[in-house]
């Protein structure tokens, strides 16, 4: 992410202190997560695709659209930064405990509450004084969405997110399962190309893990 000084900055310091101060492993996995929403996006335009496709909130955010041209990857890069700090702010009310449980352990009341962290993401981000947290924060909503439930509805940047949020979680071990291989990550993003994830996100991470080492570094490659 570059570092002067912009208009993605507001959001990115809030984010990042909160992260900082609350929690190391979602902090260490947003860092990442913006990581490689950068490094896909970046594939994305040099392939001459659009990143800003908002979806149903198109007319929502026209005014700022111009604004952003030249700056998706600093779009992607805040987003993949601040998609989960709804966490944060769920962690400070309930504590940490529901989140170091095996999702078989989780009571119907903590895996709802786990659930809602993506509005807990956008409430938070929408607050910070930035004019792009208004976007930012709605993209973040969206970032736990089904492809084959919503579609193109979703925003393309949160269907990016999805891929890229899912990449990082198969690239480490958690409590119920070790980190997959190259060979398997591909295989769930294949399986799950058109289900749980827009194909055309999967085709650029697909992509990514060909050529790309420092993605491709995540992983064993068996
Ligand atoms: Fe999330
Ligand atoms: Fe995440």
């Amino acid at each position: 992410m570059p570092l002067e000084k912009n208009e993605f900055q507001p959001i990115i310091h809030k984010c990042f202190s909160q992260l900082q101060r609350r929690t190391t492993y979602t902090m260490e996995h947003s860092l990442r997560a913006a990581e490689i929403m950068e490094r896909m996006v970046a594939e994305h335009l040099r392939q001459g695709g659009d990143f800003l496709d908002f979806g149903y909130l198109e007319g929502k955010h026209a005014g700022i659209k111009g604004l952003l041209r030249g700056k998706e990857v600093e779009l992607a890069g805040t987003l993949g930064l601040a998609h989960d700090i709804g966490k944060v702010v769920l962690i400070k009310k309930h504590g940490y405990e529901m989140w170091k449980k095996t999702p078989d352990h989780l009571s119907d009341g903590e895996w709802k509450i786990i659930r809602s962290h993506p509005y807990h993401s956008a409430e938070f981000i929408r607050k910070i004084k930035s004019p792009f947290s208004d976007l930012v924060a709605d993209l973040a909503f969206h970032h736990h969405e089904r492809w084959d439930v919503k579609g193109k509805e979703i925003p393309l940047p949160s269907r990016f997110l999805t891929v890229a949020d899912a990449l990082d979680a198969m690239g480490f071990d958690r409590p119920y399962r070790k980190k997959l291989s190259l060979r398997e990550v591909k295989g769930v993003l294949r399986k799950e190309s058109g289900r749980q994830f827009d194909p055309e996100a999967v085709k650029i991470m697909l992509k990514l893990l060909d050529k790309d080492w420092k993605i491709k570094a995540h992983f064993k490659p068996r």
